[in-house]
């Protein structure tokens, strides 16, 4: 959360620093800010909000400065107020910061500076940073001075200090030519131009400047001057580090013809559904060529190797979708699985068992609490295990993120960049992720029959077009049958077996977007207690799929209907049993039960988007949320 670019070069700082901070408000979007240095001063505006509420106020200010740093803010410290927006300053205002992250020892250092007659102007964690870098500057210029700058020092001296997460851009208005950045387990990354260099806490910020990037690592700082860029590690070492280059498809960044990023990413699943399959189904395999593999994920066999046992650490959507892989992994594979909250996971962690297999799964590959639970694992299952390291493996639409770094083998869901805070298209192609992954184990530990392998994927690859069916066939409808919900106060969502988890991620998409209360329940749950709360006012959205509990889920609705409530259906096309029970139909193609997830969430997500719509919200950036989330 919270985004932070930074720029120094040729061009007017204002305009790169507002162009790459539109392109990270989907981090946070409280409040807004930037710092420039201009004639040894530095000048800095900050706006409450939105950014158009910043960009207003720069339009009416002349500043050709050639540096300066910038960030969206989603507030943890302090309100989201004007006065606790960043950048933030020292006492002379000689220093200015920007940082996404929270400073864990930020009280202590707090009364530290307090002691020494420091006054805080805001109830920010940030704020004791310029102000320990103040204090670590030297009083007047220092001649023959040895190390690369002063500045630098003052930047690397007040890192050491620091605990938490954070990344950081400074600049200093004795030091013109030189903005300094660090990284700690939140994201940083170095554009470089022809003599103009960037920073950025995402790569869209910075990709209409520059492909040649360079991500810093955990520990990890750079100097940027008009020069060049030198990283070093907190303790001041130079390091020999090179950009890569960016494989980026800007157009996948633009809403073109649609309201929303949100329904876009919705109308791009059939596509990349198809990109992730082919990515990792291969083509050449069928149940008769025995000597090929079915699955090509490039998993190495130590990782498979004897396990007993796999535990799935996520999060929100992510969390959804690893209940929904577990159901695979268990049924298709055979190997009992646990799904874990990484935020609980990491303040009670289950005893320590043998070959046993984490997967973190993250769309952004920042969030903090899986990055920070699947380190805890890295640390404790070290050694454990004679034969191999740690077995860790990370499922992420962002290959170049911490989890990469962190996690030995990945498996890119093949999304391409989404911007709508709510989860669409990534979540799709996580499942698709976990489908390939439970083939890929069921084949290697011959739990399932050639036949039975080719059956599956001869199901997946109808997927797409199945899909592109739903978006044509129901996007009226759903807008229509929206409406009429656009004033209610709570929803139901049930689902059993490998649905239930799309109850769980259709109430989670309607509530986050249209802050309407939505519960999602295991449909045989409800007579438990749950449905106390049912009658005409509450509608009951269930997901009533063929197969082995198709029924059973249909009384379930039954009994809903008899408390008066409303009752809506993802059901099979034209299934006269599903007609007759249900108030309101959302039909999709009647696949077999294991496959129906993919198309099942479908309705769910284009009937959250359109009452959120129709209450005239603001779908891509609802309130309180960001995309990613980079706090704990
Ligand atoms: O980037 P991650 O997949 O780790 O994010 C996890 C959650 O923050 C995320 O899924 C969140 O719940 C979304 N807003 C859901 O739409």
């Amino acid at each position: 959360m919270c985004g932070i670019v930074g720029y120094i070069g040729t061009q007017t700082a204002t305009d790169i620093l507002i162009a790459g901070l539109e392109k990270l408000e989907y981090r946070g979007y409280d409040s807004a800010g930037v710092a420039t240095v201009l004639e040894g001063e530095i000048h800095r505006v900050r706006a409450k909000g939105k950014l158009y509420n910043l960009r207003e106020k720069l339009e009416r200010i002349e500043n050709p400065a050639r540096i300066g740093i910038g960030h969206t803010r989603w507030a943890t410290h302090g309100k989201p107020e004007e006065h606790n927006a960043h950048p933030h300053v020292d006492t002379k205002m000689r220093v200015a910061v920007v940082q996404n992250g929270i400073i864990e020892n930020y009280r202590d250092l707090r009364e530290e500076l307090k002691q020494r007659g420091h006054e805080f102007l805001t109830e920010t964690d940030t704020e004791v940073i310029p102000l320990l870098i103040a204090e670590f500057l030297p009083k007047a210029p220092t001649d023959n001075y040895q190390y690369p700058s002063p500045f630098l020092e003052a930047v690397c001296k007040t890192v050491q200090r620091l605990k938490g997460a954070f990344a950081i851009a400074v600049i200093c208005a004795d030091y013109p030519d030189e903005l300094i950045v660090a990284r700690q387990q939140a994201p940083l990354t170095i554009g470089f131009g022809q003599g103009e260099f960037f920073c950025a806490s995402d790569t869209p910020a910075l990709v209409s400047h520059t492909r040649a990037v360079l991500t810093l690592e955990n520990g990890e700082m750079a100097r940027l001057t008009p020069m060049g860029v030198e990283v070093y590690d907190f303790q001041g070492h130079r390091l020999k580090k090179f950009p890569r280059t960016l494989d980026w498809n800007p157009v996948l960044a633009e809403k073109h013809e649609f309201r929303h990023f949100m329904l876009k990413e919705i109308y791009e699943q059939p596509g990349v559904v198809r990109t992730c399959l082919e990515a990792y189904l291969n083509s050449d395999w069928n149940a008769q060529a025995n000597d090929k593999q079915p699955i090509q994920l490039g998993m190495p066999d130590s990782l498979y190797e004897n396990l007993e046992q796999i535990q799935i650490l996520a999060c929100g959507t992510s969390w959804h979708a690893s209940l929904v892989g577990k159901y695979l992994l268990e049924q298709l594979a055979g190997i009992p699985t646990v799904v874990q909250y990484s935020s609980e996971f990491r303040y009670a962690p289950p005893p320590l068992t043998t070959n046993t297999l984490t997967i973190g799964v993250t769309q952004s590959g920042e969030t903090a609490d899986t990055i920070a639970a699947l380190e805890m694992e890295r640390q404790r299952r070290t050694g454990l295990d004679s034969a191999y390291q740690p077995r860790l493996l990370g499922i992420t639409n962002r290959p170049e993120s911490s989890l990469a770094q962190l996690v030995p083998q990945v498996i890119h869901t093949h999304a391409g960049i989404e911007i709508g805070v709510a989860a669409t298209k990534t979540f799709v192609t996580q499942l698709i992720v976990f489908y390939c992954l439970a083939l890929d184990l069921a084949y290697r530990r011959q739990t399932l029959s050639a036949s039975r392998i080719e059956e599956i994927i001869v199901g997946l690859r109808q997927l797409p077009a199945q899909i592109e069916l739903i978006l044509e066939s129901q996007e009226n409808y759903v807008e229509e049958l929206a409406h009429q919900f656009q004033e209610t106060q709570d929803f139901i969502f049930l689902g059993r077996g490998i649905n239930f988890p799309i109850a769980l991620e259709g109430a989670l998409k309607l509530k986050e977007i249209s802050y309407i209360h939505a519960e999602g329940y295991p449909a045989g749950e409800m007579k438990h207690g749950p449905i106390a709360l049912l009658d005409a006012k509450v509608p009951v959205v269930a997901i009533a799929m063929p197969g082995s509990v198709y029924e059973k889920v249909l009384s379930n609705a039954q009994e809903a209907k008899a408390r008066d409530a409303r009752l809506i259906g993802v059901v099979p096309i034209n299934d006269p049993e599903a007609a007759q029970t249900f108030d309101d139909l959302l039909p999709v193609p009647a696949v077999e039960e294991l496959l129906s997830p993919i198309l099942s969430v479908i309705p769910l997500q284009l009937l959250a988007y359109h009452i959120a719509a129709r209450r005239g919200l603001d779908v891509d950036q609802p309130r309180n949320l960001a995309k990613s989330v980079t706090v704990e």
